[in-house]
């Protein structure tokens, strides 16, 4: 499929205005934040994706952010543009907490920030709750291990630096499978100031009582719910390579 990019210019315009300032914005908002852009060296944007406003599709939506795909320096990017009623007043710190895990080589690369745009890497794949369920034929169980492992060591090294994601129980929301490898999204609820629980929020996630919990179970025999709580437990009290190397081989990963 070809995509078409759209000049920035047109989004002062409906139906794109509605991307560009969502749910409303005043067309002073919506100038301003085409002189953003602007500044950004952000050229155009497409409007492609599996999520819609309107009937103009884009890469994704939550309460923060309207994500879409975009062109900078002739390289496709993502841009999450701040929703005009977030609650977040601005991107930065969405940015200085992504720019962390990108230390550790985790999350979507961070190119640039401004008040309304978080611009990063773009990941084609996707969602892993959709990537789980059209997860088919030969080879899929090892597909699928490999994906889980790289999700965890991810995990890890956020527990290591101290950096809690925050919100791993929702994990179909939260990381997104390329044909290379997974990705963690969406730092913005992130805090390097309290207890860290990644890697025991997403295996309890991925493992128990999910709807993706009963769809692995069905292609591969996981430990009993108690034994990995156990294992769990241990690596809590103390978060070694050790004992997430245990979690690693009781889920035969
Ligand atoms: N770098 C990216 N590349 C491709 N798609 C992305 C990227 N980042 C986000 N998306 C898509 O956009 C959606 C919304 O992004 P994100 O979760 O960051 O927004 P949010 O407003 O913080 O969401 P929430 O309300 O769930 O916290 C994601 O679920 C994903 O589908
Ligand atoms: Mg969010």
């Amino acid at each position: 499929m070809k995509i078409s990019f759209i000049p920035i210019k047109k989004f002062e315009k409906e139906p794109y205005s509605k991307i560009l300032g969502y749910p409303k914005a005043s067309k002073r908002q919506l100038k301003s934040r085409i002189l953003e852009l602007e500044k950004l060296k952000v050229k155009s944007i497409a409007l492609v994706g599996h999520t819609t406003i309107g009937k103009v599709a884009i890469l994704g939506k939550g309460y923060v952010g309207v994500v879409v795909l975009g062109k900078k320096g002739g390289k496709d990017i993502a841009i999450k543009i701040r929703r005009t009623d977030s609650q977040r007043k601005e991107m930065k710190s969405e940015a200085n907490l992504l720019k962390i895990v990108n230390s550790v080589n985790v999350g979507p690369k961070l190119i640039d920030v401004s008040k309304n745009f978080v611009l990063m890497e773009f990941l084609e794949g996707e969602k892993i709750g959709d990537w789980i369920n059209n997860l088919s034929g030969k080879g899929s169980v090892r597909r699928l291990k490999d994906t889980i492992k790289s999700i965890l060591e991810d995990c890890y090294k956020l527990d290591q630096i101290g950096f809690d994601h925050g919100e791993l129980s929702s994990i179909s929301k939260h990381v997104i499978v390329g044909k290379i490898k997974p990705t963690l999204i969406d730092f913005e609820s992130s805090s390097t100031n309290r207890r860290v629980s990644n890697v025991t929020s997403i295996t309890q996630a991925i493992f128990i009582g999910s709807g993706m919990a009963k769809k692995i179970q069905r292609m591969y025999k996981v430990p009993p719910k108690e034994k990995l709580v156990m294992t769990l437990r241990s690596y809590k009290t103390e978060q070694s390579r050790e004992h997430f190397d245990q979690l690693l081989s009781i889920l035969k990963l």
